[in-house]
């Protein structure tokens, strides 16, 4: 079985102590060994806090977003470099709460996708459909949209991003895709990286919506759906290694 990948979207939540304990049962809880690939996406701000409390063990530091520029006036940002000199492989970029909140377009999340990739981080492309767009019949439509001007911008380099499908009516709401709904849309992502690079097949698909300790194996056992992106439930050790358990 090809390698499943886990991380945690801790969105806007922890505290330096909060975090120091969540990492502490992370590192004791998984298992030795393990298959799958773990990381969990902290708060900027935590990301040095990551640093220490992880060196030396097999999970992952992310970022939440990056800046699609390099360096200079833009107060706020932080760069992919940056993230860099704090041991971060993976940013999120184009999170449907950036997309929503922030007004990022299409074009914007794939800048963000070829500055983290400039830079040696690998970028997390989010994408997924509102419960509007799902009921139009816009899910398809949509997801291609957003993978299109990512896969436009990073050319050859296609092949080094990860995937994440997040219905957005998934999100935070309890109401997970089903193991079905999930594989249709994968299968269809698949296809649209198959069409753009040879090695389609190690592009990691992410699923994310309300995936729980329940839930999660199901999903995994989906033929295109090679981990998952966990919000509420990775910040809760046992519910987060149990996800990490179903993807051995
Ligand atoms: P929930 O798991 O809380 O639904 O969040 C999913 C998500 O947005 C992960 O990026």
């Amino acid at each position: 079985m090809k390698q499943k990948l886990i991380v945690g979207n801790w969105k806007m939540n922890g505290s330096l102590a909060a975090n120091a304990a969540l990492l502490q049962a992370l590192k004791q809880g998984l298992p030795a060994g393990g298959k799958a690939g773990v990381a969990v996406a902290a708060p900027a701000v935590y990301l040095a806090q990551l640093q220490v409390e992880l060196s030396g063990s097999s999970i992952g530091i992310g970022a939440q977003d990056v800046s699609q520029h390099e360096q200079g006036a833009f107060t706020g940002e932080v760069s992919a470099a940056m993230l860099k000199e704090f041991g971060v492989r993976y940013a999120l970029v184009g999170h449907s709460e950036r997309r929503q909140y922030h007004g990022e377009t299409d074009a914007v999340v794939a800048a963000k996708a070829q500055a983290a990739l400039a830079k040696g981080v690998t970028p997390i492309v989010c994408v997924g459909e509102t419960l509007q767009e799902r009921e139009a019949g816009q899910t398809e439509a949509v997801v291609k949209r957003q993978l299109a001007a990512v896969i436009h911008q990073v050319g050859p380099c296609v092949s080094e991003l990860v995937v994440a499908y997040e219905p957005v009516w998934a999100i935070g709401t309890g109401k997970t895709a089903t193991p079905e709904q999930a594989q249709a849309v994968h299968a269809v992502l698949r296809a649209q990286l198959a069409a753009a690079t040879e090695h389609a097949g190690r592009v990691p698909l992410l699923y994310g919506g309300s995936m729980n300790a329940a839930n999660a194996a199901q999903l995994l056992a989906q033929n295109d759906i090679d981990g998952g992106l966990v919000g509420g439930a990775s910040l809760k050790a046992a519910d987060f290694l149990t996800i990490v358990a179903a993807a051995q």
